[in-house]
């Protein structure tokens, strides 16, 4: 069975100390005591530490949006996995195409920092998905070459801790998100990559969530389906009452029906 999850990302949206205070007391009183579904939380990493203070003792996990590929020495300007570790983060969130695009991270990159996150016993979460609305069998090839590239060197026993999210790019910052019914395929697509270079009993074991615009509007169709384990919410969580809504669908659909 796997444990329905939810996260967000802040990217960084707020970046000063007291407007984080804010929202994570306030995600904390609505949330922070969630007992049927992971959560986790990636703020701004400039005001990191003020949300590890804030969530720490609830049952919201820390995550951060990037670390460097080595976890100490010459690497001007990253952010070391050390910090995350020290401030008892949980997971680390890689491969966004935000990062791909604007930054050229390679696979390469994404592929030691996913190893490096699976040595120190975190969770990283793989971003993977099309540029372009497309065609099953294209969408599967792209993700079956970002799988592969950066999975390099995950065995059998490391990658049920991997979660991957899917993110069709060209739905990412939109009005709404991708059709529930596409995003379910590529879900259901993804698990049989996995069966394939893993076969079918890790494969079921690995969760899938979905990210790119996902709202209280549109969470319950999206997380309607047996491939779809959670969300990684946005903007549409900038508002901590629209975030529990989506995370209420989340257990309502996964735990209550
Ligand atoms: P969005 O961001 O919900 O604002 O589209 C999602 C993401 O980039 O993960």
């Amino acid at each position: 069975m796997r444990r329905p999850i939810v996260g967000m990302s802040m990217k960084i949206y707020r970046n000063l100390e007291i407007e984080e205070a804010e929202y994570c007391n306030r995600i904390v009183d609505l949330f922070g005591d969630e007992e049927g579904l992971d959560l986790f939380y990636c703020p701004s990493l400039g005001v990191l530490h003020v949300a590890a203070g804030i969530l720490k003792g609830s049952r919201i996990e820390l995550g951060a949006q990037n670390i460097a590929a080595i976890s100490e020495g010459a690497l001007t300007g990253e952010y070391s996995i050390q910090s995350l570790i020290d401030k008892n983060g949980k997971y680390v969130e890689l491969g966004h195409a935000e990062r791909r695009m604007t930054l050229n991270e390679s696979d390469y990159l994404i592929n030691r920092k996913l190893l490096l996150t699976l040595e120190n016993g975190l969770i990283p979460l793989l971003c993977i998905g099309e540029y372009v609305k497309s065609s099953a069998e294209l969408r599967s090839r792209h993700m079956e070459e970002q799988l592969a590239k950066a999975l390099l060197g995950v065995g059998l026993e490391q990658i049920q801790n991997v979660i991957i999210a899917y993110e069709p790019v060209w739905a990412i910052g939109q009005a709404v998100s991708a059709e529930p019914d596409y995003v379910h395929e590529s879900h259901t697509i993804i698990r049989s990559l996995l069966c394939k270079h893993y076969g079918s009993d890790i494969a079921s074991q690995v969760r899938i969530i979905y990210g790119g615009s996902v709202s209280s509007e549109n969470a319950r169709d999206l997380i309607s389906n047996v491939d779809v384990d959670g969300l990684f919410v946005g903007r549409f969580g900038h508002v901590p009452e629209q975030l529990f809504s989506i995370i209420s669908s989340v257990r309502e659909i996964k735990l209550e029906s």
